[in-house]
């Protein structure tokens, strides 16, 4: 009876839902406008999924599914990319996308949910759109807290910061302390014991152990890299062009190889390309493949991505595991919810349980 019954809003493949549930929490219903989000989020969380957009969702279909429960949650992740750091330069207002946040904010208060999370890029809290959502939430009687957060401190071995915010109708409820702060989880302890690969190559048994293919140049480069290193490891021949250029040096860490000893860079959409970032495997001469960016993000080795003979597009499913919410830094925030609203209904029976002053207890 006291389960927290949650829908997540913009769930994507589903690295909010997987973690939420882990942590005992039934969400009812995910919602996301990309199509290839369907599969792996139904098929591995047993959940319904509703291709739709948030801005057309109305208020209704989420109260419907939540019934009689009495804990609820409303859970989301409006796209980042308006905010991130990789759009520096470009205001995020400029950005259609912004909105969405707002979407959340009038879903929020039009259902009332005992409790809310949201998750974004850390530079969401320099935004006004963020203080808005705030004021929002305090204007109708959530107790808001939100910290940039660390998602190694929570066993996910990535570098990768996020901005999460919790709000509760019941009191304060802040995130848990950090489980993994002194012991991050390091790239060797994820996926050095997965199957070799060459670049271009696929795993027999697991086709999203998928690597993608190198150029002759980029072959060149990838054994040329050094663990940790850049590109200035290089022979001046294998240098590009722009990275002769000034502007290019401001950008060391494209084309570089992972260090086995610490946790991965952050996961981008784009984490599959040897030249998009530090993703290059440890020692075999490719990026790292579609499974070892998803195992990075926390999701289970076993998390399908796409249904049994479907043709793999590369790049739909970088952007799925790139966007999702690390599973184990969304389990963290399940178990505070869970945990806070434990406490609530602890205080409440002691409350209950009290004898009344005056009168004897036998
Ligand atoms: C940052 S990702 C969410 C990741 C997800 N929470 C997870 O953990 O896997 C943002 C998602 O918002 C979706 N999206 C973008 N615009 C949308 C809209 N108008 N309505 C619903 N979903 C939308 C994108 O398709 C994308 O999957």
């Amino acid at each position: 009876m006291n389960k927290i019954c949650a829908v997540d809003l913009f769930c994507g493949a589903g690295g909010l839902t997987r973690g939420l549930k882990a942590a005992g929490i039934n969400v009812r219903l995910g919602v996301d406008v990309d199509a290839a989000c369907e599969y792996p989020f139904s098929f591995n969380n047993r959940t319904r999924f509703l291709l739709k957009s948030v801005q057309k969702l109305d208020a209704s279909e989420i109260i419907r599914l939540w019934g009689n429960s009495r804990f609820t949650l409303l859970a989301g992740c409006a796209p980042c990319q308006p905010f991130s750091l990789y759009r520096q330069g470009k205001t995020a207002e400029k950005d259609g996308r912004w909105n969405l946040l707002a979407e959340f904010q009038r879903l929020a208060l039009e259902t009332a949910p005992t409790l809310i999370t949201m998750e974004n890029v850390p530079r969401l809290a320099e935004q006004s759109i963020f203080a808005e959502f705030i004021a929002a939430l305090e204007g109708a009687k959530y107790n808001v807290s939100y910290q940039v957060v660390k998602s190694a401190d929570y066993g996910v071995p990535q570098q990768r910061e996020r901005l999460v915010l919790l709000a509760s109708k019941l009191g304060l409820v802040e995130l848990i302390s950090p489980t993994h702060a002194d012991k991050p989880r390091t790239v060797r302890q994820s996926i050095s014991k997965l199957p070799a690969l060459s670049a271009g190559g696929v795993h027999p048994r697991d086709p999203l152990h998928h690597s993608a293919d190198l150029s002759p140049r980029n072959l060149r480069r990838i054994r040329a890299s050094k663990p940790g290193g850049t590109w200035r490891d290089w022979d001046a021949r294998l240098v590009a062009a722009c990275h002769k250029k000034k502007s290019g040096k401001t950008y060391p860490s494209v084309y570089g190889r992972m260090t086995w000893d610490e946790p991965a860079p952050t996961m981008t959409t784009q984490f599959f390309g040897f030249g998009n970032g530090r993703f290059g495997h440890p020692e075999q001469d490719r990026a790292i493949s579609l499974r070892e960016g998803a195992i990075i993000q926390s999701f289970p080795k076993t998390y399908r991505f796409i249904r049994p003979g479907e043709p793999l597009r590369i790049g739909t499913l970088g952007r799925l595991i790139g966007n999702a919410v690390p599973v184990k830094l969304a389990q963290a925030i399940g178990r505070s919810l869970v945990n806070h609203v434990q406490d609530f209904v602890a205080k409440e029976r002691a409350n209950r349980t009290r004898p009344v002053a005056g009168r004897k207890s036998s």
